[in-house]
């Protein structure tokens, strides 16, 4: 496990303990005989309901690695700390982590692919959202920092769908740059997602996919996973008409693949109007529609199951041959 692994660990192990003891709170102040014993007011009931409540609990709270904070939630039962839930972080298993996919490599026959949409959010963004409600479809959104500036309520509304999140930089630069300039590009609009709307994302997609102006290399050092995309729709291509743009997804589907749209940095009718037929002609081809990180946890469970079944025929093979009888 990575030092990111074992705090998002950590912090959601405080998480839980800490919705534990409001759950135990608020029974304190409904149940009146623990209500009489958070005031210090013994009674044999209250304090046997108490002790076996909290036993379990005081346990996890020690666990917690934070022991300022499991000292200031065990010292007192009327302090209440402030809540903090666990941000959701939109990430790959940790084999993709500092890594480059443009597809999930499935050896199953099941049908599934990624739509991804990036440069938003976007005045045309809802429309994308009602196409993906209405038709039942999770999608990937990779942002531009600026743009979640410009249309704060819009990202919120993308969260709120269960969509999932990529970092797309700040402004989307394509130039070459140093890392100080990477860093500020890809940390600031992480932190601007992350004030906007409580999620976090370790999945990276540099602008144009330049893979060497110093961008990816920032994110795969910070153990991004670097998200480009098997299908290239070229929607943002005036010479793109709607029916080019289906038929692209149509013939270049594969199972696995990351199909690259926009969302956003300019007027994206043409998205708006060929994403149905492309949800409706990919659900005919038999796909079914997850997120990036999804896909990329699919994969992770097939080369899991691959290496436990290799490491199985190892052993049989390793075993002595029964002596001839
Ligand atoms: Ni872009």
């Amino acid at each position: 496990m990575t030092d990111r692994d074992l705090l998002f660990e950590r912090q959601q192990r405080t998480a839980i303990a800490l919705v534990a003891v409001f759950g135990l709170f608020d029974i304190c102040s409904r149940l009146p005989s623990l209500q009489a014993f958070a005031q210090g007011i013994p009674s044999p009931a209250s304090e046997v309901n108490w002790q076996q409540l909290a036993a379990p609990l005081i346990a996890g709270i020690q666990s917690v690695s934070e022991p300022k904070l499991a000292a200031s939630l065990t010292g007192s039962a009327s302090a209440k700390p402030a809540a903090v839930a666990p941000a959701p972080i939109f990430s790959a298993p940790q084999r993709f982590q500092g890594q480059i996919v443009d597809r999930a490599q499935l050896s199953g026959d099941e049908k599934v692919i990624a739509l991804t949409f990036d440069d938003g959010p976007w005045e045309q963004t809802p429309e994308i959202l009602g196409i993906l409600k209405e038709m039942d479809v999770k999608a990937t959104f990779f942002w531009v920092g600026k743009n979640v500036q410009t249309y704060p309520e819009i990202a919120k509304q993308v969260v709120a769908a269960g969509h999932a999140i990529g970092n797309h930089t700040w402004d989307h630069p394509t130039n070459s740059m140093d890392r100080e300039t990477a860093a500020k590009q890809i940390d600031s609009t992480n932190d601007y997602i992350f004030e906007t709307t409580g999620v976090r994302t370790a999945l990276f997609r540099p602008p144009g996919g330049a893979l060497l102006n110093g961008l990816a290399d920032y994110a795969r050092n910070r153990q991004d996973a670097v998200v480009l995309w098997s299908v290239d729709t070229r929607d943002w291509q005036a010479s793109t008409s709607v029916q080019m743009l289906v038929s692209t997804v149509l013939n270049e589907a594969k199972p696995g693949g990351i199909v690259l749209m926009h969302d956003g940095g300019g007027n994206r009718w043409r998205t708006v109007e060929a994403l149905p037929a492309i949800i409706a002609g990919l659900r005919e081809l038999g796909y079914r529609f997850v997120t990036v990180p999804e896909l990329l946890e699919m994969q992770e469970k097939e080369i899991i199951a691959a290496e436990a079944k290799a490491a199985q025929a190892a052993a049989a093979e390793s075993q002595p041959a029964l002596p001839p009888q």
